[in-house]
């Protein structure tokens, strides 16, 4: 393929990704976005085959048919709520992609440089090997603790900020070192060593970050996979390999950004490690006072003489695939003329949009579907709000408590409604692992229970 035709193929790549990335802010367009990105990727797969870059066929064959059946096994095995352990580990596989393609550039011997084009490459190698290292190693982790295989909890070693910055500048001074070597056999340790550094930065970083702020950690981690990427980029002169990384890095940056204003932590911070922890012991069992169960006939009547119902889901929506019964529910309220809406708080679940894309997959219309900022404000307003398996986003200690491990964190604030009905099925604690005022508030109900259940029992109630 002549190069222009490649430079081609991936201008139009790269103009698909973008559209994807358009396209994926808005849950119409979702599916389209979809579209645009597998297009694209297709595209730039395409293009990289016949281009001279590559002199052996075979070794594609080999690398790319276990890759396409082990990446469609598991996109067909996954579930909805495994999606955040997914990502997580196929982040780290970027990481990993960059470390060895930082190795592999600096030691082929085909690849000579002299003078600033020297320093310009060796720093690229360097980097890349850096950011890549510590994705990998965060990635893993983040994996770990997504799939419960690591405690959440976080984890903070003594003198912590301390560390972080002594393996900065070793990281530095070894940077040094490493541009100025006279020869390929005495970069092995400068690289060997950064690279351990970065390994453990990455998992330093992420095991001190607890609870409920593990949603910017993937955030952050899918931004640097994305500067792993660019930086792999750089090392093999691939411009669209620079600008697809820079698509992901930057607009994982701004998914971190926005998840930090959700959640009212400090982005630097973030990007420092060691985030979102608090020598606070989370509260256990302080919590006193009356919990008062409801019972499903007792939810059908209240819901079906309010006027206004408002629908909080969390993870135990998911957990218990209880969307469809949700979304029958919706409809039966709606058509006894109850003006019902819902509020979605930005990290209800396990990963960013989780609820809305379980209920556009119930197919409950877009227009009832709101922002936790739009909604807000509107409690006073409603009769009844049925919480459905959420907890840390709608726990008041987080307004209430300065002390409590999610304090500061924007929640909704169901408690405000005439009545609030919570769907769970014990008296257990969310992610965070905090305990729950809320519960024990006068004018909450629990309706205790697998929430797929009681939704289903719902639906026949609402029904006759
Ligand atoms: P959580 O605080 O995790 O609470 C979910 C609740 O659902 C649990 O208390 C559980 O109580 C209940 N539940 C589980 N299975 C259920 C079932 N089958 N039927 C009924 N209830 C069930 O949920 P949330 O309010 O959505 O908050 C999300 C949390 O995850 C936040 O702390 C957030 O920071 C964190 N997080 C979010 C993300 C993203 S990006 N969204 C990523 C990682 C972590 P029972 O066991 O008593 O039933």
């Amino acid at each position: 393929m002549s190069t222009e035709l490649i430079n081609a193929f991936y201008l139009g790549a790269a103009i698909l990704f973008i559209l994807a990335l358009g396209g994926l802010s808005s849950n119409e367009n979702a599916k389209r976005g979809n579209l645009y990105g597998m297009l694209g990727m297709a595209l730039a797969v395409i293009a990289t085959i016949f281009s001279d870059a590559v002199t052996s066929y075979w070794i594609i064959v080999i690398c790319m048919i276990p890759g396409a059946i082990l990446g469609f096994i598991l996109a067909k095995k996954v579930k909805m709520t495994q999606m955040p352990q997914l990502v997580a580990i196929l982040h780290s596989l970027v990481g990993l992609a960059a470390v060895s393609v930082g190795y592999a550039t600096y030691f082929d011997p085909n690849l000579h440089f002299s003078g600033v084009e020297k320093t310009i490459h060796d720093l690229e190698v360097y980097i890349g090997i850096y950011i890549g290292a510590l994705t990998f190693s965060g990635s893993v982790i983040a994996f770990g603790k997504l799939s419960a295989i690591i405690n959440s909890k976080p984890v903070l070693l003594p003198a912590r900020h301390m560390l972080n910055l002594i393996m900065f500048f070793v990281v530095v001074i070894y940077a040094v070192i490493f541009v100025n070597v006279d020869n390929i056999q005495e970069a092995y340790t400068p690289l060997i060593i950064m690279t351990l550094i970065a390994l453990i930065f990455g998992v330093h970083m992420v095991i001190a970050i607890g609870g409920a702020d593990m949603p910017v950690v993937i955030s952050m981690l899918n931004s640097y996979s994305g500067w792993a990427a660019a930086a792999t980029g750089f090392m093999l002169s691939n411009d669209l390999l620079i600008v697809t990384g820079a698509l992901v890095g930057s607009s994982g940056a701004i998914l971190s950004y926005i998840m930090c204003r959700a959640m009212n932590r400090n982005f630097l911070s973030v990007i420092a490690g060691g985030f979102g922890t608090t020598s606070q012991a989370v509260a256990s069992g302080g919590e006193t006072g009356e919990v008062v169960a409801s019972s499903v006939e007792e939810v059908a009547q209240v819901l079906s003489s309010a006027k206004k119902v408002m629908i909080v889901p969390g993870y135990g929506m998911a957990m218990a695939q209880a969307q469809q019964a949700v979304a029958e529910v919706t409809r039966l309220l709606m058509g006894k003329g109850v003006h019902v809406i819902f509020g979605i708080h930005p990290v209800a679940g396990r990963m960013p949009g989780h609820m809305n894309v379980l209920l556009a997959e119930a197919k409950v219309p877009y227009d009832v579907v709101f922002e936790m900022d739009e909604v807000n404000d509107d409690f006073p307003n409603v009769d009844v709000t049925l919480v459905i398996g959420a907890n840390d986003t709608v726990n008041p200690a987080a307004l209430e408590d300065p002390g409590s491990p999610i304090s500061g964190m924007p929640v909704l604030e169901v408690w405000k409604s005439k009545l609030t009905i919570v769907l769970k099925r014990s008296m257990a604690t969310g992610y965070a692992g905090v305990e729950n005022p809320l519960f024990y508030k006068d004018n909450t109900r629990m309706l205790f229970g697998d929430a797929k259940n009681n939704m289903d029992e719902l639906v026949k109630a609402l029904a006759t």
